[in-house]
């Protein structure tokens, strides 16, 4: 039986000299170390043997065994290493390659303008009220002191939905009638942001959608001077102390009386430009005393109450701050424009 072990071995290490894979392994290993192998048939028969002969060959078997086995690791472990090896070329890892950089969101000009107008006002106590940005005929115009057919509807070019009714609105001020009806009798002092939406003749002063924010204050007492004091104030806010504001007498359906005002062109310096159209000053918004008949609208005795609101857009106080020569930077997507907040 040992030159039956002997061989064995011969042959077992012969055959795993030609074993290049894992798979060729594992076959190798059952063949030369499985249950079934011829290794493990001489341990079967060991029993068999005569009582001198049973140590010997045990032993040897036990030597031929533990050799097999320490092949078979050092065999395993090379293959190891040339696979290792190879994907190590294959899959070849530039660390020196610079990094993909991971894209920063960031707000949009008209919210960074929009916040910052909420935040002035904030600061001079006026709270944040949201109103639709679809709203009712009634609401739109209606209760603003302009019935149906009233002409001065055509100074807002508006959109209407399919539904009867039913406009996006061109202006925040519907929004004065939601909040006061929500507030009467209390005293109000309210901001009110968001979306306007004009079918307008696009240039660089004008988009068809913008934001606006509407200044209301309502209570006992309230004075034009309020009124001229809140808005040079918030001028003051965010231009600094130097800039002008002036207020031009105007009309609007709902303000008793009314005006509009305009902060002194920063692009120009007051000189005149494309974007002032050569007057000097912007224009911001327009403002005045609440209507009574909006008052009465909005729940509150005009006899004991009255109010000032403004309306500004905000898209205009960036431009201003940031000498943007043209509104329609602001919605026509261009990466380069858009990057530079
Ligand atoms: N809503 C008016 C506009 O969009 C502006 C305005 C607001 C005027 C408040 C008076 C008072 O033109």
């Amino acid at each position: 039986m040992l030159p039956d072990l002997a061989q064995i071995e011969k042959k077992a290490l012969q055959l795993l000299e030609s074993v290049q894979d894992e798979a060729s392994l594992e076959a190798w290993r059952i063949a030369n170390l499985g249950r079934s192998s011829l290794l493990m048939l001489v341990f079967d028969q060991l029993g068999k043997l005569a009582k001198d002969e049973r140590p010997v060959v045990g032993r040897r078997a036990n030597e031929v065994k533990r050799a097999l086995e320490s092949a078979f690791s050092d065999r395993s472990n090379t293959l190891h290493e040339t696979a290792l090896q190879h994907s190590l070329q294959a899959e070849r890892l530039d660390i020196t390659l610079p990094g993909r950089a991971i894209p920063h969101g960031r707000l949009h000009p008209a919210t960074i303008s929009l916040r910052t107008a909420i935040r002035a006002f904030a600061d001079m106590g006026f709270q944040v009220y949201r109103s639709p940005e679809v709203d009712t005929d009634e609401y739109n115009f209606g209760l603003l002191n302009m019935p149906p057919d009233h002409p001065a509807r055509d100074m807002w070019d508006t959109f209407f939905t399919s539904m009867p009714n039913v406009s996006l609105r061109p202006h925040t001020s519907p929004g004065q009638i939601h909040v006061m009806r929500q507030y009467a009798p209390e005293p109000i002092r309210a901001i009110l942001p968001g979306m306007c939406y004009r079918y307008e003749q696009i240039n660089a002063r004008k988009e068809t959608q913008f934001y606006q924010l509407e200044v209301l204050a309502v209570g006992k007492n309230i004075s034009l001077g309020d009124l001229k004091g809140t808005v040079s104030d918030f001028a003051r806010r965010i231009f600094g102390q130097k800039i002008r504001t002036r207020f031009r007498a105007s009309y609007f359906p709902f303000t008793e009386p009314s005006a509009e005002y305009d902060f002194e062109c920063l692009l120009c310096n007051g000189k005149g430009c494309i974007v002032c159209a050569g007057t000097g000053w912007l224009e911001i918004g327009g403002c005045g005393m609440v209507h009574p008949i909006v008052l009465k609208n909005g729940g509150y005795d005009p006899a004991e109450f009255s109010g000032f609101a403004a309306g500004l857009g905000t898209e205009r106080i960036m431009m201003l701050k940031h000498h943007i020569d043209d509104i329609r930077y602001f919605w026509s997507n261009d990466m380069r424009f858009l990057e530079q907040f």
